[in-house]
């Protein structure tokens, strides 16, 4: 296929998508599978053959939840990273407005990709999607955006697990080589180590996520989603420490019970306290925690990923932490903490590099994708 009617049928594609409401989009999709299923049952043809000394091109996209994202790598360059997020007018994230959100963006977000490329589409060496763990309705559309785009350019296909992908953006763009991972954000929180071909979670929550937690009280208090950045500014003038369950077991912990606590104060103390609080509280669990799995495993450093790793108290009590028990402390970059497309198209290099490729008859999502089920061959 020439360029010429590559970028046409890109056009289509991106018209397509666009239609996303009326489910006329995946009609592309099959008249796609349909010309080249031969070739993508076999991924191993799709790639150049001059590959070995390339850094390897990789189109991203990011959509579990509220944000969609398109990004295009080189080796570990970050050449064009792009997204939009979606902020619930009210309450929590609602599944299908977030996918409907995803559906609507995807395509302009597509077009200012390929209209700033550097090079022609058809350098790219591969597709790569956040597989899971996410909302379902948010998985299926970016799949099938990224199945439809991989069809299209005739590139494998990579399924990469967005967990992960937090772990190895800090592991590319930090010094960091086989850290101890605290993975915080709105629906995880783990520590993360990795040992014999897999990320094993040290301990996790046992309920609701650190970044959910934050947020929760964001709204009980009416700030605007998501509350964690809110809750951070209003702690900032906060001074009284007021008492609050701190609940940990092991390496593991719970922070649904000092959420419940800090709300009963919202109408008895001053909000500037009551956030500084919880943050003192929930980050100091987090910082024991860590602190034990560090001493456990001896790692010579320690990584703070995810969203709430934006958070400057956070990375202050982990800094500490690290100090303590002498290990180097890094941090992903603000502007790449939260949600990301980089970070699942400089995974799925990772991947290429060793030829993790899935067809699209295996590409179903994961909505449940675990870290420690992640067969990691590129560590
Ligand atoms: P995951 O699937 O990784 O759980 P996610 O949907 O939570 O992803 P992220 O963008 O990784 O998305 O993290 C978002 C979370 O980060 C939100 O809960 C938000 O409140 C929190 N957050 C962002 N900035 C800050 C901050 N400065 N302080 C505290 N929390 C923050
Ligand atoms: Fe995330």
């Amino acid at each position: 296929m020439s360029l010429i009617s590559k970028k046409a049928l890109l056009k289509e594609l991106i018209n397509s998508v666009q239609d996303v409401k009326d489910r006329s989009w995946p009609n592309i999709m099959i008249g796609l599978h349909v010309d080249y299923v031969d070739t993508l049952n076999s991924n191993s043809k799709l790639i150049d053959t001059d590959m070995e000394d390339k850094k390897p091109i990789i189109l991203g996209f990011e959509g579990t939840a509220h944000t969609a994202g398109v990004a295009v790598v080189r080796g570990e360059e970050i050449i064009l990273n792009e997204s939009e997020t979606y902020f619930p007018p009210l309450g929590g994230i609602h599944p299908r407005e977030a996918s409907e959100f995803l559906g609507k963006h995807f395509p302009t977000l597509l077009e200012t990709i390929i209209a700033n490329l550097p090079f022609d589409v058809e350098k790219i060496d591969a597709v790569a999607f956040s597989r899971g763990p996410g909302l379902g309705p948010c998985l299926r559309i970016t799949a099938t955006i990224a199945r439809a785009i991989s069809l299209l350019l005739k590139k494998p296909l990579i399924g990469v697990n967005h967990c992960v992908a937090h772990v190895e953006l800090g592991r590319i763009i930090t010094p960091a080589v086989d850290p101890m991972v605290l993975y915080c954000s709105g629906g995880n929180t783990q520590l993360i180590s990795f040992l014999n071909g897999k990320y094993r979670i040290l301990g996790e929550t046992l309920d609701i996520a650190i970044g959910n937690a934050l947020d929760t009280l964001g709204r009980k208090l009416g700030l605007p989603h998501p509350g964690g950045p809110h809750i951070e500014r209003k702690a900032k003038t906060g001074k009284k420490l007021l008492p609050l369950p701190y609940t940990i077991k092991g390496m593991s912990f719970s922070f649904s019970g000092v959420v419940t606590a800090a709300q009963k104060l919202i109408s008895q103390q001053d909000v500037a306290d009551i956030c500084y609080s919880l943050q003192e509280y929930t980050f100091s669990v987090l910082a024991e925690a860590t602190e034990r799995a560090l001493s456990c495993t001896k790692k010579e450093s320690l990584l703070l990923t995810g969203g709430v790793a934006a958070n400057m108290r956070l990375q202050e009590m982990m800094q500490n932490v690290a100090t303590e028990q002498s290990v180097e402390f890094f941090v992903v970059p603000k502007n790449l903490a939260g949600d990301n497309a980089a970070m699942i198209a400089l995974t799925g290099v990772r991947m290429f590099e060793k030829r993790d490729f899935i067809t699209v008859d295996q590409s179903h999502v994961k909505s449940r994708w675990r870290t420690d089920n992640v067969e990691v061959s590129w560590f």
